[in-house]
């Protein structure tokens, strides 16, 4: 259902974020999907409308800097440069703060959370009134381009999702700048409204390039999702030393999800692959996960757990 910007949409939209459902919204940039950044099955829920093949992390969408605190380490210079560019087209990839609320579904995994703090109304009172962190990928189907007006949200991902906020075309068209800050310098992982020579005279360190203007996306990489144990794959019962991850029918040590729900086996995994790395354990075996909806991602992402290193 589309439905025009207004306080009634807001408040309808908030209350099916708050119930885990993915809403599109518009943001400055380019339409978002959004989900509770809270809860892991409200964010499998976005891979899952999107047809989304492999879990990229995602970007967190706050509103205001206490939220931002909450969840990433804040450094000085992502101080200056949130003083200077937030709310925006920015997005600043930080340190994840030990006790952050956000699933893990959120990160892929990694120690550090892409942070973003839109200044389109409409995100930010979606956030405001849902009292949730947001996370939130362009809103289109995997492989499609993105987003910038309600109708291509519509015809791209149609009834997938329950309700998208019609705010018009939105101002940008391009996804924002997403920057790496590290101790002595910035790395440009996506270029976007915002340039390198700003974010320099800002920050007063130097901007490095991530390779040419691509985006460097370490959900891609194989060794930000190896567990520390060998991964054996399609397991259906277990072997000596093994921690087997069940799903469906196979019970094993912890379930993904007994009732073979895609959903819940998305929210859950990395939370379950961490628990199996910590047991005693050798080694893990996990149980054969259907390769339809949402288990294709989930598929994609042992492969690259289990591959050889
Ligand atoms: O303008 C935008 O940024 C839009 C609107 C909706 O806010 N969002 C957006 O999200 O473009 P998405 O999911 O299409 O792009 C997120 C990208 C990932 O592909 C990944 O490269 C990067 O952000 N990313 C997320 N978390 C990261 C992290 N921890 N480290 C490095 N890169 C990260
Ligand atoms: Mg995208």
């Amino acid at each position: 259902m589309i439905l025009p910007l207004d306080n009634a949409a807001i408040a309808r939209a908030a209350d099916l974020i708050r119930a885990g459902q993915p809403v599109a919204v518009p943001t400055e940039t380019v339409y978002g999907l959004a989900a509770d950044a809270t809860s892991g099955e409200a964010v499998a829920r976005i891979y899952a409308a999107k047809g989304r093949p492999s879990f990229n992390p995602l970007i967190v969408h706050v509103a205001n800097i206490a939220q931002a605190e909450a969840l990433a380490e804040m450094s000085p210079v992502a101080h200056r440069l949130a003083d200077t560019l937030w709310p925006g087209p920015l997005t600043m990839v930080l340190p994840l703060r030990d006790d952050a609320p956000v699933s893990s579904l959120v990160t892929a995994g990694l120690p550090t959370l892409a942070l973003r703090m839109p200044a389109h109304p409409a995100m930010r009172a979606l956030i405001e009134t849902s009292g949730r962190p947001l996370a939130a990928p362009s809103a289109n189907a995997s492989g499609r381009i993105s987003a910038t007006r309600a109708k291509h949200v519509a015809a791209s991902l149609g009834d997938r999702v329950p309700l998208i906020l019609d705010g018009g075309p939105t101002r940008h068209g391009l996804e924002s700048t997403i920057v790496a800050i590290e101790q002595d310098r910035l790395r440009l992982l996506r270029p976007g409204p915002i340039d390198a020579a700003r974010l320099a005279e800002i920050s007063g360190l130097p901007v490095e390039a991530a390779g040419d203007g691509k985006i460097e996306a370490p959900g891609q990489l194989s060794s930000h999702y190896a567990p520390g144990k060998p991964l054996r794959l399609d397991a259906t019962d277990r072997r000596d030393g093994e921690w087997l991850i069940g799903f469906g029918p196979v019970a094993g040590d912890d379930s993904l999800s007994p009732s073979g729900d895609p959903v819940e086996a998305a929210a859950r995994l990395f939370e379950a692959l961490h628990r199996a790395d910590a047991t005693d354990t050798t080694a893990i075996a996990i149980a054969p996960i259907p390769s339809d909806g949402l288990g294709l991602a989930i598929n994609d992402r042992l492969r690259r757990a289990a591959a050889p290193r």
